[in-house]
């Protein structure tokens, strides 16, 4: 048995995947939506500004992953991953900041799946999302004062979410 992802993946198995990762998208566009208003501080300013942004992003990843599970055939869900709620503000975007690090490393893992399967539309699209989900991972590094995190691999995609060592959570 070897630990790397599976790329030869069934259709059924692509729609499952695409749909934990739309229950991620959810999950973005709720914290962004309540992080960048609850952010205080005039230190936050810029990043909160910033987030209210992100959120809009997330949307559009939402829905763009949403149309490739109805074209696979699939059933988009409606539920999303669960959100941290704190106090504190770095609190707030070191999850964010935790929550793109999975991303990347699900939607590198998909890319290659996607074209395994011959599926390029697909992976055309989340190309395009994973530009993004980088460039929220270096807004919010940025606002932390840290290198940007290496991803975190999905290592086969269990539903159960991998939960990094804290320190581990930058290269320096
Ligand atoms: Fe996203
Ligand atoms: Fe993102």
């Amino acid at each position: 048995m070897t630990k790397k992802p599976a790329l030869n993946i069934t259709r059924d198995r692509m729609i499952q995947l695409l749909n934990e990762d739309l229950a991620g998208e959810y999950q973005a566009i709720i914290a962004y939506t309540v992080y960048s208003q609850v952010l205080k501080g005039a230190a936050y300013t810029d990043i909160a500004r910033e987030l209210e942004l992100h959120a809009g992003e997330e949307l559009q990843h939402a829905i763009k992953i949403a149309k490739q599970i109805d074209y696979l055939g699939g059933m988009p869900n409606v539920t999303p991953k669960p959100v941290k709620t704190s106090d504190d503000p770095v609190a707030m975007l070191r999850a964010d900041l935790e929550n793109e690090r999975t991303t990347v490393g699900r939607y590198r893992e998909r890319i290659s799946q996607a074209e395994a399967m011959g599926e390029f539309a697909l992976s055309e699209t989340l190309r395009a999302i994973i530009v993004q989900e980088q460039e929220h991972e270096i807004d919010l590094s940025a606002a932390l004062n840290i290198n940007v995190p290496l991803p975190i691999k999905p290592e086969n995609s269990k539903t159960g979410r991998k939960r990094p060592k804290a320190n581990r959570a930058t290269r320096r």
